[in-house]
């Protein structure tokens, strides 16, 4: 069976998760519940980054140590992503010796082929951003380029990484490989950032202790970008079941932490002598008025009260349908009620009711054997069938957002097919029988086929669907490329509302 692994940043657990993180990780749950449903073996990681100057002192300003601190935090992280559906295989805490093992075992392999040594570092550092800078980087304020806020000047001895010595053998890669970054206008950023010259990166502090000890030189803890980014092998390494995995096919992280994933990151492996990931994927922000969310700025849309209101899989849709991948997309609480009352409830939730109800009354829920039919009913099953096929180039091609409406234009064929065929005037007329099974029997596959195309988006609502329908949870892509897979005297379910109608006051 053919393996695809994806990841996503591991978070940190220093403020409260907003929107903007659960973004990020429904996009890597969508894409790993569709190669699941298109037959891979699949690995999707996500977890948490725990280490750091910055937690240390949140912690100590609270009284705790770092742990206490985090616990509880990393622990709503996993609520969060239950209540999101997220169908991660595993959860990384950097805290864990399992992590701490493999991170000083690549500090060990670098340190001993010579790429790591100990130098005297002198440099301004961002705390929140865990990031050091150069004065050229600097914004016009002297402040992080990142985040705005101001860098501490730090000196001491410290280990450096050789990254300058990769520099070429980046750019071959990058040049090499044109689906190694995505989308292009990232590519090309970094590559005018690795023309431009690349320094050695300090990547450890003596300055405080919350971190993973550099090996038998304990004053030191190891930079925590270094640590971070390990976790991504962290599970694999050393493991004879998880090792097939490596190198992953996809890590998908926010435009900010491209140049991490992209030049820090492969230098590292290229000096643990291991191979390259296939491709980091750098998506766009979710702002709210043209601004990325953040603490500080007060304007983040907390995601549990979010879910609790409307529900994940509505969420999931419309974050999933709105926002093209690798571009920033807004959010705003209006166009989200609008998506669910117009594409939830009324396009795909009246399209199951009318359908089962229609079954109920004229035909006792039960599907009659279906005949060739009209030339419509040919087209619309052909248009089921087409539209499963686009649909698996999209998502193969990670189109996520066009294969969203793609399956919704195909509801909207689905909705207008009853129009045309008036099911009720055939009910009417004895010689319309065998017509009336045509319509129904069509009707209800579309369905069918519509809740496997669904479920890497709003996986309850297909496992729903496919209750009233009656048919088994279990899901593959081949099924919804198949028309006529449900058996002639198959019986459905009774209609329930899948999506109430929000009322807003105007
Ligand atoms: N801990 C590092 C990642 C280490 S990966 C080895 C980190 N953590 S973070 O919590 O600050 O951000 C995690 C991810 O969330 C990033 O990919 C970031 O881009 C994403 N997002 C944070 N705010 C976001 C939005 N408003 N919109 C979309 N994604 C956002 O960076």
């Amino acid at each position: 069976m053919e393996t695809f692994y994806i990841t996503t940043p591991i978070y940190y657990p220093s403020a409260k998760l907003h929107i903007g993180h659960a973004y990020c990780t429904t996009i890597a749950d969508a894409i790993a519940r569709f190669k699941r449903l298109a037959g891979y073996e699949v690995f999707f990681l996500t977890g948490s980054d725990e280490h750091g100057q910055k937690i240390q002192r949140t912690a100590q300003a609270q009284g705790k140590t770092p742990l206490e601190y985090v616990d509880p935090i990393v622990d709503g992280f996993k609520e969060l992503w239950k209540l999101f559906h997220i169908s991660n295989d595993d959860f990384i805490r950097t805290s864990e010796p399992r992590h701490e093992a493999v991170v000083q075992e690549i500090f060990k392999r670098i340190r001993d082929s010579g790429d790591i040594y100990k130098g005297e570092y002198t440099g301004l550092y961002c705390t929140p951003c865990e990031s050091y800078w150069t004065e050229l980087q600097l914004d016009e304020h002297g402040c992080c380029p990142d985040c705005h806020r101001p860098v501490e000047k730090v000196s001491e001895e410290a280990y450096f990484f050789r990254l300058s010595k990769y520099a070429d053998a980046l750019l071959k890669h990058i040049e090499e490989h044109p689906e190694f970054i995505v989308p292009t206008s990232r590519r090309n950023e970094m590559i005018s950032f690795i023309k431009r010259g690349l320094e050695d990166l300090c990547i450890s502090r003596t300055s405080f202790d919350w971190g993973i000890p550099v090996p038998d030189d304990r004053r030191h803890v190891i930079y925590v970008w270094f640590d971070a980014v390990i976790n991504y092998i962290t599970p694999l390494i050393h493991n004879p079941d998880m090792e097939k995995f490596w190198p992953a096919d996809i890590h998908l992280v926010g435009k900010e932490i491209v140049r991490f994933h992209t030049i820090i990151w492969p230098a590292m492996l290229m000096a643990a002598g291991m191979p390259l990931p296939k491709q980091i994927y750098g998506h766009g922000w979710l702002v709210t008025d043209g601004d990325k969310m953040s603490k500080s700025k007060g304007n983040v849309v907390d995601p549990v009260a979010l879910v609790e209101e409307f529900g994940a899989d509505a969420i999931r849709y419309f974050l999933l349908r709105e926002i093209t991948l690798g571009l920033d997309g807004n959010f705003s609480r209006d166009a989200l009620i609008q998506r669910i009352n117009a594409d939830l409830a009324n396009d795909l939730g009246n399209l199951l009711h009318r359908t089962l109800n229609m079954i109920g009354k004229f035909q006792q829920k039960i599907l009659l054997p279906p005949t060739e039919g009209t030339d419509l009913d040919k087209a619309f099953r052909a248009e089921a069938i087409d539209t499963a096929r686009e649909y698996r180039r999209l998502m193969e091609a990670i189109q996520l957002s066009d294969a969203v409406k793609l399956v919704w234009k195909f509801i909207g064929r689905a909705n207008k097919y009853i129009d045309e065929t008036m099911p009720w005037k055939l009910a009417k007329d004895a010689a319309q029988r065998s017509e009336l099974a045509n319509v129904l029997y069509n009707l209800a596959e579309s369905l069918r086929i519509v809740s496997v195309l669904i479920a890497p988006f709003m996986p309850s609502t297909a496992q729903r669907i496919r209750e009233q329908l009656k048919v088994p949870q279990e899901l593959r892509l081949d099924d919804a490329e198949t028309f006529g897979l449900l058996a002639a005297n198959h019986e459905v379910g009774k209609p329930e509302q899948l999506f109430p109608r929000i009322l807003v006051e105007k």
